[in-house]
């Protein structure tokens, strides 16, 4: 859509140059209340547009007018119609001023279009630039969005509602993690820092659908019943759960009112490593933020990520889960030795299993405190060789989000426990088996105790205005890596807030001073390649 002239209101007309001083090969650039124009005579007809060029901001005057009317920008080419504003190659319109010619002078009306006329096209760009991915123009037209007097939760809203149905596997941590950048971006006081957390949100969320086409939601709606809905997710029946939600949502009921089915089927398995219980975190605060008209976006991405949701319950290593809760005492008696984190930590899966369900009779969250320690001492004892090494099986394709894992899915399980407690056997299970599994990948030669001492934070105060500004200005190339800094920083600093014991505050946060010192490695072209011959020549 070319940028059109003001369409309502009073014309402010205002002299700006002699006509005289117009030529055809001599375009004129004038100030005009603070907006920077460029004059161009054009066969006869007078043409004035904003002098910077909606790009990069090179100035127009500079461009090339060809006999078609249209304005090439020297410095990365870009096309404009120079009658309507239209970008013929490029990306954002141009603005265009009306023109006029009295008393010797040419004239222009600098009026602005009304607010809600410049919201709603930024809006409509912004969908371009998301379709494209094009971070730049991201970020643009939600500086243009703000300028108009909108939040950026306004496109975060359309952007779900854009998005939600190509998420081919559902909920990822693009929506998450918006989620995660829009709370940064309430704690931050510059323009630029806040409009970077901004676009961080969108921009995922753009990486995450770029090119994806819609996989549509079942348009079905069924009475809502929570055994129904879990034995949909048990299933596997995207359409029956999905009809459910829509039938729930048709009667009025909202999230609160969904949310103990929701968590119980988050949670009734060990699957997604965790995934599901995050994400339900962050949907029920994206609710909470947005309002209840992303509901049923959000919650059909969420519901379908569950559906698909590998069951890691089902593989050997953790395949002890389900036993272990059913062993899980019915009422437990208070009492027994309260474990520490030392009764975790380098321990096999199926021991850290039977260690949580014998301190069933200590409080769950003393249990917890112990639990998110011994998954701090991991992260720091992590033997990076893991991560970067080409030689290894698929199987053991472990990296730094295997352990910031455990941390975030920790706190959404806190979370949701102190909402519905009688999800703590399950949900402490399920941090068991991530402190379990994360034993197999630890430096042998580096003690915890060392570790601790090599990353503590001295001065959270300092600590965290540097995490801000490491998360902020990342430079990392895939957003899910910032991503996860950001959720985990978040995470901790979240429980350090509620409350932690000496010892897992310390580790916890050493734990993530680390994490933010990590160089993430991306891409592993020769790990790939490697495990790719090997299945290619078992496959004969
Ligand atoms: S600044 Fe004009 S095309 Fe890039």
């Amino acid at each position: 859509m070319p940028d059109e002239p003001p369409t309502s209101g009073v014309a402010e007309w205002t002299r700006a140059v002699e006509l005289d001083r117009l030529q055809p090969s001599r375009p004129v650039a004038v100030k005009l209340r603070g907006k920077h124009v460029a004059l161009f005579l054009h066969q006869g007809e007078i043409l004035a547009c904003n002098n910077r060029c909606p790009h990069e901001g090179y100035p127009l005057v500079e461009g090339a007018l060809d006999a078609d009317c249209v304005l090439t920008c020297n410095w990365h080419n870009w096309k404009f119609d120079l009658k309507t504003g239209a970008t013929l190659y490029g990306g954002d319109n141009l603005r265009i001023y009306p023109v006029k010619v009295e008393d010797g002078a040419v004239w222009l009306d600098t009026r602005d279009p009304p607010p809600a006329e410049r919201m709603e096209r930024a809006l409509e760009h912004l969908d371009q630039a998301m379709a494209e991915y094009d971070t730049a123009r991201i970020a643009r037209e939600l500086a243009r969005l703000g300028k108009a007097g909108a939040k950026p939760e306004l496109a975060l809203v359309r952007g779900i509602h854009g998005t939600h149905a190509r998420l081919r596997d559902g909920m990822t941590h693009a929506y998450a993690a918006a989620e995660a950048w829009l709370r940064l971006r309430d704690a931050l006081a510059g323009d630029a820092p806040r409009l970077a957390c901004a676009t961080e949100a969108l921009a995922h969320i753009a990486f995450d659908t770029l090119r994806e086409r819609t996989y549509p939601f079942t348009a079905e709606r069924a009475p809502w019943n929570a055994e129904d809905f879990a034995a949909a997710i048990e299933s596997r029946d995207e359409d029956g759960a999905a009809a459910l939600l829509n039938g729930a949502l048709a009667q009025q009921l909202h999230f609160a009112d969904l949310e103990p089915a929701l968590a119980e089927a988050a949670l009734a398995h060990y699957n997604d490593f965790g995934h599901s219980l995050i994400y339900l975190m962050h949907v029920r605060r994206l609710i909470e933020r947005l309002g209840t008209e992303v509901e049923k976006p959000l919650l059909l991405a969420w519901l379908r990520s569950l559906v698909y949701a590998t069951r890691e319950d089902l593989l050997p290593d953790f395949r002890g889960y389900a036993e272990t809760l059913a062993a899980w005492p019915a009422s437990a008696r208070p009492g027994g030795m309260l474990p520490g984190a030392d009764a975790f930590e380098e321990q096999s899966p199926r021991h850290v299993l039977n260690a949580t369900v014998a301190a069933a009779g200590s409080a769950p969250l003393d249990v917890y405190f112990a639990l998110m320690e011994a998954s701090a001492r991991h992260l720091l004892r992590f033997d990076e060789r893991h991560a970067l090494r080409t030689d290894n099986s698929a199987a053991n394709n472990v990296g730094w989000l295997d352990f910031s894992h455990a941390l975030t899915f920790g706190h959404a399980l806190r979370q949701q426990c102190a909402r519905q407690p009688h999800l703590w056997p399950p949900g402490l299970l399920q941090l068991a088996l991530f402190v379990g599994r994360n034993s197999g990948y630890l430096d042998p030669n580096m003690a915890a105790r060392t570790a601790i001492r090599e990353w503590a934070v001295t001065d959270e105060t300092a600590f965290h205005e540097r995490a801000i500004a490491t998360i902020v200005d990342h430079g990392v190339g895939l957003p899910v890596f910032p991503a996860h800094w950001l959720k985990t920083w978040s995470a901790v600093r979240d429980e350090t807030a509620a409350g932690l014991p000496t010892g897992a505050r310390t580790a916890m946060l050493a734990a993530v001073n680390r994490l933010l010192a990590v160089r993430f490695k991306q891409r592993h072209a020769l790990r790939t390649a490697h495990q790719a011959l090997g299945m290619a020549g078992k496959e004969d």
